[in-house]
């Protein structure tokens, strides 16, 4: 190299190493396209107008500020105006438009929640959650963290085990799963009421299906111990159909 090429490389490291926010890396694996639907926490912006069209094979990086919180869902099955950005998706829709604008997504749908640093810590915490339903598999991997960071995912298909009476269908095709608080909206099942804490809210049957088929989601209200993952690191790859790493 000369000393120029190691002048340019040196700026390059340093720029990875200085930059405040945190990468997202959304990555499309499964065979058809995915809409990505995004929704920064209140007080926070919401990235790419909160919506936008990755085929499969493609990805997209996000850059979200120091302290970012929000969550990230995936929108299958969807048709769009090209002029206006209006139209409808199978699962995960928010209001017909491509750009959610700050609107979430229409349950079932798998939600990838993260808190990437608050006032008390630099750490970031965040989830798979299936506490909304399920609607096609998703996985948050740390690159480049400290060890003990963990993989947030559920990896399986719960469409092809989805009990009948949580199973949504469009077009004859079975698009989302529900859960249970989803289904039935009562307290006990939502942890909400004289439910709302941990030793009275226990996973149903249903939390106990999911969190089989996915251990590394937060399956219920207060999964915290194995469905909250805890991590610094610079960069983050979502991937919506993840390959089994096992
Ligand atoms: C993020 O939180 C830390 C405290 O952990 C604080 O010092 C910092 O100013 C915050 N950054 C932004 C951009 O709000």
């Amino acid at each position: 190299m000369t000393i120029s090429q190691v002048f340019i490389f040196l700026c390059f490291l340093i720029s990875l190493s200085f930059t405040d926010g945190t990468q997202l890396i959304i990555v499309n694996n499964c065979k058809e396209s995915i809409w990505p639907g995004i929704l920064g926490t209140a007080g926070y912006p919401t990235p790419q107008s909160g919506g936008f069209h990755l085929h499969s094979g493609e990805q997209q990086v996000l850059d979200v500020p120091e302290n970012w919180s929000g969550r990230l869902w995936g929108r299958q099955g969807c048709c769009f105006d090209e002029q206006t950005g209006k139209g409808s998706c199978q699962t995960g829709d928010c209001a017909g438009l491509l750009q959610c604008r700050g609107l979430g997504g229409v349950p079932p749908a798998t939600l990838v929640e993260m808190t990437l640093g608050t006032s008390k810590s630099d750490l970031h915490y965040y989830d798979v959650s299936l506490v909304d339903g399920f609607n096609v598999p998703v996985s948050m991997r740390p690159i480049g963290g400290r060890m003990g960071c963990g993989v947030a995912a559920c990896e399986a298909d719960l469409n092809v085990c989805c009990p009948s009476t949580l199973v949504v269908m469009k077009q004859g095709k079975v698009v989302g799963c529900k859960s249970a608080c989803l289904a039935a909206n009562s307290d006990r099942y939502c942890c909400r009421g004289v439910f709302a804490d941990p030793k009275s809210c226990k996973p149903t049957v249903f939390g106990h299906l999911f969190k089989a088929i996915c251990p590394r989601a937060y399956s219920y209200a207060f999964d915290d111990s194995t469905g909250l993952k805890t991590c610094k690191a610079p960069r983050y790859v979502i991937t919506f159909c993840p390959p089994n790493y096992g």
